[in-house]
Order: C-alpha cells, then sequence, then structure tokens
C-alpha cells in the first residue's frame, strides 16, 4: 500500500468516527448541533400573550392605519371605504363637494324611504316637513323642512355629513347606519328637498 493511500484511509476512518460520536446524542429528541438556533425555534406568541418586542408589550398588533378589511362583494365596497372629513366646521365646508358614490334609482330612493320612516321620521315628519312627533314635546327637536329656503339646496355631501355626524340637536348616525344605507337617504332626503313648497 503507497503512503497515500494510508492517508486517505486514516481520513476517511477518522471522518467517520467523528460522524459516529456526533451523531449519537444522548437526547433523541435533540437535533444536534444547529447554526442559528433562532431559526429553527422562533418564539411563537399567542395573539394576546404579553410581548417584550413591541413598544405597547402586546403581541396583537392594531393593522396600520388606512387598512381596509378585504371585501370581494363589490356592492359592499362603498362600505369600507373609509369617509374622510372630519367632524369640523372645515370638514362640514369641504361636504359640500362631496359626490354621492351610490346611482339613482326608484328602488334606492324606495330603499332610502323605508330606512328615513324607520330613522328619521319622528324628528323631521313623514315628507321631511319638520312635523315629527318629537317636536311636539320638545320644540327645540324641531327641525327646518327639507324644502325651506335654508334646506331646499342643502349639497348631496353636506345632507351625507350630517347624517354621518349630526348637526345641532340631531345626534350621529354613522353607528346605526351604514355609508351605503346613509347614501340612499340622501337620494331619497332629495326628492323630498324637491317638494313644493306649502
Ligand atoms: C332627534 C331628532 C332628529 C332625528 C332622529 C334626525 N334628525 Fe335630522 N335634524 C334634526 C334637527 C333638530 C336638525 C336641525 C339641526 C341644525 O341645523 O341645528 C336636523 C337637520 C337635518 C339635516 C340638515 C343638516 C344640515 O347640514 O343643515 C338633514 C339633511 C337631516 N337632519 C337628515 C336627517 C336624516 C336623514 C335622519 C335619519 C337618519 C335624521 N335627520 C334624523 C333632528 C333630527
Amino acid at each position: 500500500m503507497k503512503p497515500s493511500h494510508l492517508k486517505k484511509n486514516t481520513f476517511t476512518s477518522l471522518f467517520f468516527l467523528v460522524l459516529f460520536f456526533t451523531a449519537c446524542q444522548k437526547n433523541p429528541q435533540s437535533p444536534g448541533y444547529e447554526y442559528m438556533p433562532d431559526m429553527y425555534r422562533s418564539v411563537g406568541y399567542d395573539a394576546y400573550q404579553p410581548n417584550p418586542n413591541f413598544a405597547d408589550g402586546t403581541t396583537a398588533q392594531p393593522p396600520v392605519e388606512g387598512t381596509m378589511p378585504y371585501q370581494e362583494d363589490p356592492s359592499k365596497i362603498l362600505d369600507i371605504m373609509p369617509y374622510t372629513l372630519p367632524n369640523t366646521p372645515e370638514g362640514y365646508a369641504a361636504a359640500a363637494n362631496v359626490k354621492n358614490p351610490l346611482p339613482y334609482s326608484e328602488a334606492v330612493v324606495k330603499e332610502g324611504e323605508a330606512l328615513f320612516l324607520n330613522f328619521c321620521s319622528h324628528c323631521h315628519g313623514q315628507k321631511g316637513l319638520g312635523d315629527g312627533p318629537v317636536g311636539t314635546k320638545n320644540p327645540a327637536l324641531i327641525p327646518p323642512a327639507y324644502n325651506s329656503p335654508q334646506l331646499k339646496d342643502l349639497p348631496e355631501g353636506q345632507i351625507f355629513h350630517s347624517i354621518t355626524y349630526g348637526k345641532g340637536m340631531m345626534g350621529a348616525h354613522r353607528y346605526q347606519l351604514t355609508k351605503t344605507q346613509r347614501w340612499k337617504l340622501v337620494h331619497y332626503v332629495q326628492t323630498l328637498q324637491k317638494q313644493p313648497a306649502q
């Protein structure tokens, strides 16, 4: 046997010897030597578990501002679109330029009317003339008629804004009514604005 062969054999047997000893761990559960163990064993936090990695110390983080939920049904996308104008005099003024994203149709007006009779008529009256039963108890809650000089030209965006945030003695309706419902109401209120004045 040539010395070079001898060297090779010694090396090979040494290699298997090392492998033999390193492969046999005392703990059969242990994977042996690990490079970057963090990558194998990341800490799995539960959603509501305290978490030192975030400034507020909780695992469940709120979604990034402006995040919208996924909505597959195109007819419901309007409801998840944010209404960005704030409840301030400036927001109200800017609302004059907001347009109704819901196309007009007789069906939409009918649905708007049904909503109006449930949510608005007790103050505004069946035809929006400001003669609802609530005003007979508390005159402070008598609204102007929609076809009055004060309200007959109120732009659609401001109608929506006032339904959303309320106005004066009228409360906000953004928690009771979806955006789609509010825009349906806008279509219906516009038909009441066009009534001939008494
Ligand atoms: C509690 C009684 C009450 C209810 C319920 C109510 N309103 Fe009003 N609404 C008022 C009063 C009072 C005003 C006058 C507010 C003011 O100008 O100070 C008003 C004003 C308005 C205006 C004019 C807003 C503006 O920008 O000048 C619109 C449009 C309107 N209401 C629509 C609705 C609709 C639609 C509903 C139903 C979703 C509704 N309101 C429910 C009492 C009510």
